[in-house]
């Protein structure tokens, strides 16, 4: 008989599998798998943020001892497609922005890479630039789509009619700045050309699209590209699709043939290098009847893009599905500038968007005198107001309230600045999560029977320091009806087969649900006691039911703060997250999940900020020094918590992923809080201190 307790994996809070080997440094990460002939890249990047380069001498890095090669736009191989100008690495004399590579040394040593790279002697033909981002250009544009193939805009009734009309009005603008994503590990690539086999060692949350973009940039068949990634310290959205230095290290290593040619950016070439938030500037105007009810929703958003590639942030997406009203209006404007593009970073789209929206929500429940609480409760929407679907689980409702009965929110002053202790001004503040639920098409899984009933499933899933390792091996050993410590898993290698990107927190949804279809296939070919040797493969399926339902996950963020009345000081003591996602496949990673972005929220309230120098077109604040992020003596009180719940609907696990929710709307509550704390409204983030006192 099989031990039913011990089959139940899904829900069950195991350590995580990669931990021990994490702690004792054997896991390795993309810089550190031990291979033979290393050597070293270190990339010179452009000093000017718009041009042409004009000359570029070498000699002087050449004669430095240890240099291999010195490769430039005038030495580098050609590239095959120049499809995404991101990744035309080192092919034309162009500088599209300040940092971009200009030329790299390799070498035997990183320490004479380095100095190498200092001596290349690069002559510029500038030309102006333009960096700077303002609502008021007359060169904004309308994009086709915006990330994630959403339409740019949207409009139902008559918006701006409803609004002049309304009762109640708030008409605000907020603006977030640009943020880095900053994994702690750096971008990495090792790559190595073993005619015709290029192998690299990367750190990624996809093998498979790195695979598939570096083999159709360099003109190499699929089959000849090998990426591995076993081990990942975090991503963030920044390591969802290849960079300029995956490119880079591998046009080294056709340099270099046999060498393993190691490239890991600095944390400042991180800032130019590796993608970002773009800054945004939300106009927000919302409609409503004296008691609440809102009549017109309009939000209009300007954000940036590269003038070289288009990235465009789907921050008024969640906009659409929130609340009900007869007339809404959405609109993202691009300002393209001589920058870096744009990129990923967790929850793009949700994150800035509902800051503006949930303060917004905020502000109109004090113009009616309404709760806040009661305010979203009031304008709950009986299907997804874009699409007409029903909803296929939305319990934003039961977050709220249970949220509200954990934080004692009915003993809280509706009145704000009613609360001291001493210097500090005390308040709280309530905001509204969501995020979709994304299953992505592509990925496969099989499964191998070894001896003594055990497993081996294979699959190329990514994992950033999520919890990868262990959910698909509980995911796997609930649906084989086996013991967890029966499942081995491989993932992280493009060997294995085809997975799609960690990202839009998909991938537990989309590489679980290939490992469930392929044990049913096992199943249904050998039975439940399948045979050693026995293999099955699926892949996962499309969704049933996503032309009825609209999938989203839902939650809400209560805050507490303290903030200095002398110094505008803030500090968050308590803040509490109630999250609807499915069923919870490991809870203490969940924990960890939700967490984690509840604290990447908190550092985008409060330090989150890159500052473009608009003389020079960089990022000044280039580094943790001058780029703040939350750090433990930020965190206080913080706690995460999930209502219980199977999504069979979303996926075969009943889950719906976690990666990404939590960061939603972390900042509004906070942001509302601080209000509520001092009767000042900050629309501008960071909420620093100087903001409080002028
Ligand atoms: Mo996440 S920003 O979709 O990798």
């Amino acid at each position: 008989m099989i031990d039913m307790l011990e089959t139940r994996a899904i829900g069950a809070s195991l350590e995580r599998m990669d931990g021990k080997l994490k702690v004792m440094g054997t896991a390795p990460y993309a810089f550190e798998h031990r291979l033979e002939r290393p050597a070293y890249l270190h990339p010179v990047q452009a000093t000017i943020a718009r041009g042409r380069i004009r000359k570029i001498d070498t000699a002087a890095a050449e004669s430095v001892e240890g240099v291999i090669a010195v490769i430039t736009h005038e030495t580098a191989a050609r590239l095959a497609s120049d499809e995404n100008k991101e990744l035309w690495v080192l092919q034309s004399d162009e500088v599209h922005f300040r940092g971009q590579f200009v030329a790299a040394v390799i070498a035997e040593t990183p320490e004479s890479a380095r100095h190498a790279a200092d001596l290349v002697r690069v002559e510029y033909q500038p030309a102006p630039h333009d960096v700077s981002f303002r609502a008021d250009r007359k060169d904004l544009y309308a994009p086709k789509a915006v990330n994630a193939g959403y339409p740019t805009d949207t409009d139902h009734g008559d918006a701006e009619t409803a609004f002049e009309a309304a009762e109640v009005k708030v008409d605000s603008t907020y603006t977030t700045p640009m943020e880095h994503n900053s994994p702690m590990e750096p971008h990495t690539t090792v790559a190595l050309w073993e005619p015709p086999k290029l192998t690299l060692f990367d750190s990624t949350q996809s093998v498979h699209s790195v695979r598939a973009t570096v083999a159709k940039t360099l003109g190499l068949e699929v089959e000849q590209v090998r990426v591995v990634s076993p081990y990942v310290g975090g991503g963030f959205g920044s390591k969802g699709e290849p960079h300029a230095h995956n490119i880079l290290a591998a046009l080294a290593a056709l340099r270099a043939p046999g060498l393993a040619v190691k490239l890991a950016l600095t944390r400042q070439q991180m800032f130019c290098l590796a993608g970002y938030r773009t800054p945004t500037i939300q106009r927000f105007r919302l409609g409503a009847t004296r008691d609440g009810r809102l009549t017109s929703i309009i939000h209009d958003v300007v954000e940036l893009t590269s003038r070289f590639r288009e990235f465009a942030e789907q921050t008024a997406v969640p906009t659409r599905l929130m609340y009900a009203s007869p007339n809404r209006r959405t609109r993202h404007r691009l300002a393209a500038l001589d920058l870096p593009k744009p990129s990923w970073m967790r929850a793009p789209g949700e994150t800035p968007g509902m800051f503006a929206g949930e303060v917004a929500m905020d502000e109109l429940a004090v113009a009616c005198g309404l709760d806040p609480v009661e305010l979203r409760v009031r304008n709950e929407p009986e299907c997804d107001p874009e699409s007409g679907k029903r909803w296929g689980n939305r319990h934003l409702v039961e977050c709220l309230r249970e949220g509200a009965r954990r934080f004692d929110w009915s003993r809280r002053d509706p009145k704000p600045r009613q609360r001291a202790e001493g210097h500090w001004l005390v308040g709280t503040g309530v905001a509204s999560s969501t995020y979709p639920r994304y299953v992505l098409m592509g990925s496969r899984a099989t499964i191998r029977v070894g001896e003594d009933g055990r497993y081996t499933v294979l699959i190329g899933a990514a994992d950033l320091g999520t919890g990868t390792w262990t959910a698909l091996a509980q995911i796997a050993a609930d649906a084989l009806e086996c013991p967890v410590e029966a499942v081995g898993l491989e993932i992280g290698d493009t060997d294995l087969p085809n997975a799609t990107v960690a990202g839009g927190s998909s991938g537990i949804s989309s590489w679980g649900w290939a490992i469930v279809a392929a044990a049913r296939e096992l199943r249904r070919l050998h039975g439940s006691r399948p045979p050693m040797g026995a293999e099955a493969s699926a892949q996962t399926p499309k969704p049933a039911d996503d032309d009825k339902l609209a999938q989203h996950s839902f939650g809400a963020q209560f805050a507490e703060v303290r903030v200095n009345a002398e110094t505008g000081e803030v500090r968050l003591s308590r803040m509490l997250g109630v999250f609807s996602a499915g069923r919870i496949i490991n809870p203490r990673l969940a924990r960890s999940q939700f967490i984690g972005g509840m604290t990447m929220g908190l550092s985008m309230a409060l330090h989150e900020e890159s500052v473009v120098e608009e003389r020079f077109g960089h990022v000044v604040n280039h580094d943790f020094a001058g780029y703040h992020i939350a750090c433990n003596a930020d965190v206080a009180n913080l706690d995460a918590v999930w209502l219980d719940e199977v999504d069979d609907r979303s996926t075969p696990m009943g889950s719906r992923g976690i990666g990404e929710i939590g960061i939603v709307g972390a900042a509004a509550a906070i942001a509302n809080a601080v209000y509520h704390a001092t009767g000042r409204r900050v629309r501008d983030l960071p909420i620093t201190p100087d903001k409080l006192m002028t």
